[in-house]
């Protein structure tokens, strides 16, 4: 007689993932965070703001956009033709960004995507795109996602939702000192204009614009340490996964 092999499907435990919401402000420290937590968590890590920042280099290098004008044809097709990576780098331990299987994670964090990326992240049907990107990212891993509407737009029913600010001296300062390590010769001024900026444009764009949702968790790290800060977010996940299992 004849061996058969039987293929029986294992059922899988049905094991909810979680979803954790990191919004706020520009220059925060939300991504600095939010990888930490995720890599003491076990938690995939997504930097949605990276996104919207691969979609304005690459309308940059196409030339649908030029000095905050947008050729919204042409940036339609630019979506068409676009394809966002994040791969995980374990030597350095952090994600990276990839453009149609290109590495762009120096290109996307320069001062001329800074400067032209809130106008690009106004844009509804670009907010469509990469909000489908992201929905689809957390439906079947446990993840911790950091930009601005993800609480309110993404995922309004995340498990945890936290709302990141500090005062826009405080974080142009630290941008700055980023940039300065970078070997940028961008001003402290240029820097502080951009983050008020960016926090304008974000807070009063009409679609999806930055807020804190009434069930978010309000993290002011002005004067915390990032210890501190992490230690804070995680013990208010555990409280909230211990409730659930
Ligand atoms: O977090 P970041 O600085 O890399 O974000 C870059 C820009 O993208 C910022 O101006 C706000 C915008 N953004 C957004 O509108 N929605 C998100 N979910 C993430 C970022």
């Amino acid at each position: 007689m004849e061996n058969y092999f039987i293929f029986v499907p294992i059922k899988k435990r049905h094991k909810k993932v979680m979803i954790i919401a990191v919004d706020g402000y520009s220059s925060t420290g939300k991504s600095t965070v939010a990888k930490m937590i995720a890599a003491k968590l076990g938690l995939t890590y997504i930097d949605t703001g990276a996104m919207y920042r691969v979609v304005t280099l690459e309308a940059i290098r196409q030339g649908v956009i030029v000095n905050g004008e947008v050729d919204k044809e042409g940036l339609r097709k630019v979506l068409k033709n676009l394809k966002i990576d994040f791969k995980y780098n374990a030597s350095g331990n952090r994600y990276e960004t990839y453009l149609n299987g290109e590495y762009v994670e120096e290109q996307i964090r320069g001062m001329e995507v800074a400067d032209q990326v809130s106008t690009i992240a106004a844009i509804d049907f670009v907010r469509t795109f990469l909000v489908d990107l992201q929905r689809e990212m957390g439906k079947s891993k446990s993840v911790i996602m950091d930009g601005r509407d993800i609480g309110s737009v993404v995922f309004p029913d995340a498990d945890v939702k936290f709302f990141m600010t500090a005062s826009p001296e405080v974080r142009a300062r630290r941008r700055y000192k980023e940039l300065l390590e970078k070997g940028s010769g961008v001003s402290y001024e240029e820097v502080e204009a951009n983050v008020k900026k960016r926090d304008y444009i974000d807070a009063h764009r009409e679609v999806s614009p930055l807020k804190q949702t009434d069930d978010a968790v309000l993290v002011d790290n002005s004067d915390m340490t990032i210890d501190e800060e992490v230690e804070f977010m995680i013990g208010k996940i555990k409280a909230v996964s211990d409730k659930q299992s």
